[in-house]
């Protein structure tokens, strides 16, 4: 059965494109056909600054919308990557094979860090290796990410390759990313050519996984958008990546294609598709909403789901991290 890894950082709050493009499918990939490992990972998060109060708030609020969205700590094992120190150590190794040169062409990296790269943290530089030991810790076999993550796992590709030349050894997995729907990349609202982001200083931007009702059907109302008809297919969309998005988001929320949801509102304007899509976003999100402020109020559960989950990482890790000490020669003696 395939082992399938994948994480979130708790480092704000999760948006629509989170739920399509990871959370949604998290849950959907459990079950007798795959292994699932889900984590929340913190680590990821302090490679820029966060505040120490809000960081503990956020890891609870990130695994409340995991089981939210479906995900079930019984079926999966759901975790924070710092409570399982596999990650850390696993990612130090990773630091050795790594070649400084492929960390400076993340574009992440080259966003995140902005101008001024010498002052951005050596944890932003070094975090695809840490991602690529979050993957690899379990041996996982496919990462379910939208496709912003894409180049990060072809990294984690190049380390586990590198790795199993450099020792002559078929010891890590060559990973395959999952990148697949019509939501693995949600725009912002308000600009159809950036991506959804809980970074994004505007709030109408973003569907967040915490705004009511009101909110949901206030922001897809002001949406920006063209003011054409929609067509009857996608083809009709090409340069409209506006509305190219909101039929994507439709389509995601309804679980069909563009193309079905385009014979339905064919030749109609975004007069009529807002409101429709207003309405089947709300009642996809104010089920996970509420869900959420359920798992929220009970914290000291929160907690203990992350312990078992982490105990029950660790058993899988750490023999797989003994084994890798092993090959590269640092003496194992207890
Ligand atoms: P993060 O926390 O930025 O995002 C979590 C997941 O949500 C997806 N996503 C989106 N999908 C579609 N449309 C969007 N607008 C959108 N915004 C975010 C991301 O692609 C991701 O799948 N580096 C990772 C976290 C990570 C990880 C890992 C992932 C750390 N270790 C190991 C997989 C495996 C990140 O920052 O994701």
């Amino acid at each position: 059965t395939p082992r399938i890894f994948s994480g979130i950082q708790p480092s704000g709050g999760l948006t629509l494109g989170n739920y399509l493009g990871a959370l949604k499918r998290f849950a959907a990939l459990q079950g007798d056909q795959a292994e699932t490992i889900y984590c929340i990972v913190d680590l990821h998060a302090i490679t820029v600054w966060q505040d120490p109060e809000e960081l503990r708030s956020r890891i609870r609020e990130a695994t409340a919308a995991f089981m939210a969205s479906g995900v079930d700590p019984r079926q999966s094992i759901l975790f924070n990557q710092s409570q399982v120190s596999a990650h850390a150590e696993l990612a130090w190794l990773f630091n050795t094979v790594a070649r400084v040169g492929w960390m400076y062409r993340m574009t992440q990296f080259k966003d995140k860090a902005g101008k001024n790269s010498e002052n951005a943290s050596l944890g932003l530089l070094a975090y695809p290796a840490l991602m690529a030991a979050d993957i690899l810790a379990y041996q996982a076999t496919a990462v379910p990410v939208g496709e912003d993550q894409k180049q990060h796992l072809e990294l984690t590709r190049d380390i586990a390759a590198k790795f199993n030349h450099d020792y002559g050894v078929n010891h890590f997995p060559i990973t395959e990313p999952l990148i697949e729907g019509v939501a693995t990349r949600v725009m912002s609202l308000r600009d159809g050519s950036r991506k959804m982001s809980k970074s994004d200083p505007s709030d109408a931007s973003r569907i967040n996984l915490t705004d009511d009702a009101d909110a949901i059907a206030q922001k897809i109302r002001k949406a920006r958008t063209d003011a054409e008809p929609l067509p009857g297919s996608v083809e009709g969309l090409k340069d409209r990546p506006e509305a190219r998005n909101l039929v994507n988001i439709y389509a995601a929320l309804a679980d069909e294609t563009p193309d079905q949801v385009l014979a339905r509102f064919e030749g109609q304007g975004f007069g009529a598709f807002k409101p429709a899509l207003a309405e089947i976003a709300v009642d996809a999100l104010a089920p996970i909403t509420r869900k959420m402020s359920e798992f929220m109020a009970d914290p000291a559960e929160i907690d203990r789901i992350l312990g078992d989950g982490a105990g029950r990482a660790e058993e899988v890790a750490t023999p797989i991290l003994e084994r890798t000490k092993d090959i590269m020669g640092l003496l194992r003696s207890r």
